[in-house]
């Protein structure tokens, strides 16, 4: 396979997926390329920035709903679960949700095996008694886990918000999907951000420091750095913006003037005023997100926000499916 050496000196794989949603992606229209590919190192680290923003409430007001809930969780919950986390990422509020209830296993799910890796062994570190099992795989398909596991009752971890990266339609295939990795008992707990003011969604999406910008146009110098590019990041700017009909915030990279630029060996022309979307992050009253986890064969049990009422934490239950009525 391919190696190439990226800015920092760090070796990665040009990755023949992200060439092909970038190539595929800048020839439909709109143009979009999926959201997944802002996460490369520098990607997450931006990230990581985003979540101490002034303007980014939903990973504070997510960490205080599961702070506050933790004897709730371990009442609704029980011991002796395996918690599969999706997406786990740097794994940071896993500890609240393990420190509660008991479990008997911890088996983090991510597509970035080094980041798995890593944050795996911090949470060994800090729970020496709990089998902690890394799984590298892609979690938007149902998957086998680990054979160890197979007896335990299972409950998915699905924090962040992550599921509002999906339109609808694909976040209920990922929930049937989770259903059926996780199995019939099991249990989900899932963070969805709430719908509110654009005023207080638009500026969490367009921060004053410009980090969320710096995230978004970094899409565009990882194309530049993976795949051969020569993008004029200076010509695109960041737009975010609150999409009422589809209760989504969405981000957009729009050229400021008409632009040529190659990627992979392509040309690609882009007219001032014209914009590549980036991202969408859907936002659910309760009423939506109920009707969203029974679409995707989930139960809901138990619903907890923050004191602002801005983000929501869903335990839901993967019951025997009932006939109608
Ligand atoms: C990680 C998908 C939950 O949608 O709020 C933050 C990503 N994008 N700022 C979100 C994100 C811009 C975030 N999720």
């Amino acid at each position: 396979m391919l190696r190439q050496e990226v800015e920092d000196g760090q070796a990665s794989l040009a990755n023949p997926q992200f060439r092909a949603d970038v190539l595929a992606g800048l020839d439909r229209r709109p143009r979009a390329i999926p959201a997944r590919w802002f996460y490369d190192r520098r990607g997450s680290e931006l990230f990581e920035k985003i979540t101490d923003l002034p303007e980014y409430y939903p990973t504070r007001s997510e960490t205080a709903v599961l702070g506050a809930i933790g004897g709730e969780l371990r009442e609704r919950i029980g011991p002796g679960r395996a918690v599969v986390e999706f997406g786990s990422g740097s794994s940071t509020k896993t500890p609240l949700v393990l420190e509660a209830i008991e479990p008997s296993a911890y088996v983090p799910i991510d597509i970035s095996g080094d980041f798995l890796r890593e944050s795996s062994k911090a949470l060994s570190t800090r729970f020496p008694n709990l089998l902690v099992l890394p799984f590298e795989a892609d979690f938007t398909r149902p998957l086998a886990l680990p054979r160890t596991i197979a007896a335990a009752p299972k409950l998915g971890f699905f924090p962040g918000s992550t599921i509002g990266n999906l339109i609808p339609h694909a976040a209920v295939d990922l929930l049937r999907a989770m259903r059926s990795s996780l199995g019939e008992g099991a249990m989900l707990l899932i963070g969805m951000d709430r719908i509110k003011s654009a005023d207080v969604l638009v500026p969490a999406y367009d921060d004053a420091q410009g980090v969320t910008a710096a995230f978004n146009l970094n899409l565009l110098e990882r194309i530049n750095r993976e795949l051969d590019g020569d993008i004029p990041v200076d010509a695109f700017r960041h737009r975010a913006i609150w999409n009422d009909d589809r209760a989504r915030i969405e981000m957009h990279l729009e050229a400021t003037r008409d632009v040529d630029f190659t990627v992979d060996g392509r040309k690609f022309s882009i007219c001032a005023g014209e914009t590549i979307h980036t991202e969408n992050s859907h936002k659910y009253g309760p009423r939506d997100a109920r009707i969203l986890l029974r679409a995707g064969g989930w139960t809901p049990i138990q619903m907890w926000m923050d004191a602002d009422e801005k983000f929501a934490v869903y335990l839901a239950e993967a019951q025997a499916e009932r006939p109608a009525p």
